[in-house]
C-alpha cells in the first residue's frame, strides 16, 4: 500500500525561487530548440509543463540539471548561477532529482542496490546508513518486498515507483519529471500520480512534463505551455484549461478536450 504521507526534508516552504532561468538558449547543430527561455520555479509548487511533441520541454528539464549544456543564458540555483565557473554542479545534481519515462534502472543490480547506489556514490554515505534510507523510501512507495528482486521481475510501475524512490533516496529539494506515467499502462498510471499527489502535500516542488491533460489539472500549481522553444503561455491550471491568453495554448486545449 502507498503511504500518503511521505515526509520530506522541503516541507519548510522555502520563500525564493528554487531556481530562476534567464534567456536560456539551446541548438542542437544549429537547430534552435530552446529560444531566450525565461521563468522561475518557485519553492513547494508544481509546476506542469505541457506542449506539442518537439516543444523542446524534455530539453528545458534535462538543461535544468545540466544534463544538457546551454549555448546562452542562465540558470541560478538557489541564488547561484549554475554557469559560473566556479559552481560545484555536484550540488545542482545532489538536490535535484529526475525520472523520466525510461526507468534507467541498473538491470544487474537489485532494486534495493539501485536505491542504494547514489547516496554511497555521489554523497559518500555509508552502506548502512545508504541502505536504511533506501529500505524507508521504498517502504513509503509500497516497494519493501521487492528491495531483493531485480528490476526486470517487476511491472513497469513498480519500475517507475523504484526509479521515484531512487530519486528521493537523495532527499532532493526539487524534482524534475519527464512523462513519468507515459510508458505505463494505464491501470499503473494511478500509483505514480498518487505519488507525485503525495508529494506535493509533503511539500515538494517539482516541475512535471506531462501529456495528461486531467493530471495536469489535478496536481498542477502552475501551467507553463511551451511550443517551438517558447514558453508561451505562464497561467494558473484555472486559467490555462478555461481561457489561455495565447492563440496556440487556446488551440492545444481545444484538441486536448
Ligand atoms: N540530443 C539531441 N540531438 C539533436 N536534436 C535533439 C536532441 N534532443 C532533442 N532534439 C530535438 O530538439 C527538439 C525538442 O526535443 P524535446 O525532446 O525537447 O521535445 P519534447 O517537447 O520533449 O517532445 P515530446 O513531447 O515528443 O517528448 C526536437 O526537434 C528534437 O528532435
Ligand atoms: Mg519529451
Amino acid at each position: 500500500m502507498l503511504q500518503t504521507s511521505l515526509k520530506h526534508p522541503t516541507s519548510e516552504k522555502i520563500k525564493t525561487p528554487i531556481m530562476q532561468i534567464y534567456n536560456l538558449s539551446k541548438t542542437f547543430d544549429g537547430f534552435t530548440v530552446l529560444e531566450n527561455v525565461s521563468t522561475e520555479i518557485r519553492a513547494s509548487e508544481v509546476t506542469c509543463i505541457l506542449g506539442p511533441s518537439g516543444a523542446g520541454k524534455s530539453t528545458f528539464l534535462r538543461c535544468l540539471n545540466h544534463l544538457e549544456p546551454i549555448d546562452s543564458g542562465k540558470i541560478l540555483y538557489l541564488g547561484n548561477n549554475t554557469q559560473d565557473k566556479n559552481y560545484n554542479v555536484c550540488t545542482l545534481r545532489t538536490e535535484v532529482g529526475m525520472v523520466s519515462q525510461q526507468f534507467n534502472l541498473f538491470p544487474f543490480k537489485t532494486v534495493l542496490h539501485n536505491v542504494m547506489l547514489a547516496p554511497v556514490v555521489v554523497k559518500h554515505m555509508s552502506k548502512n546508513e545508504a541502505k536504511e534510507i533506501a529500505m524507508k523510501e521504498l517502504e513509503k512507495l509500497g516497494l519493501a518486498d521487492k528491495a531483493n528482486l531485480l528490476p526486470s521481475t517487476l511491472s513497469g510501475g513498480q519500475q517507475q515507483r523504484v526509479a521515484i524512490a531512487r530519486s528521493l533516496a537523495m532527499k532532493p529539494k526539487l524534482m524534475l519529471f519527464d512523462e513519468p506515467t507515459s510508458a505505463l499502462d494505464p491501470e499503473l498510471v494511478r500509483d505514480v500520480v498518487d505519488i507525485i499527489h503525495a508529494l506535493k502535500k509533503s511539500g515538494m516542488t517539482m516541475v512535471v512534463v506531462t501529456h495528461e491533460m486531467g493530471f495536469a489539472l489535478e496536481v498542477a500549481d502552475r501551467i507553463l505551455f511551451m511550443a517551438d522553444g517558447h514558453i508561451l503561455e505562464d497561467a494558473s491550471p484555472e486559467k490555462f484549461f478555461n481561457n489561455p491568453d495565447d492563440e496556440r495554448a487556446r488551440a492545444f486545449v481545444a484538441k486536448m478536450f
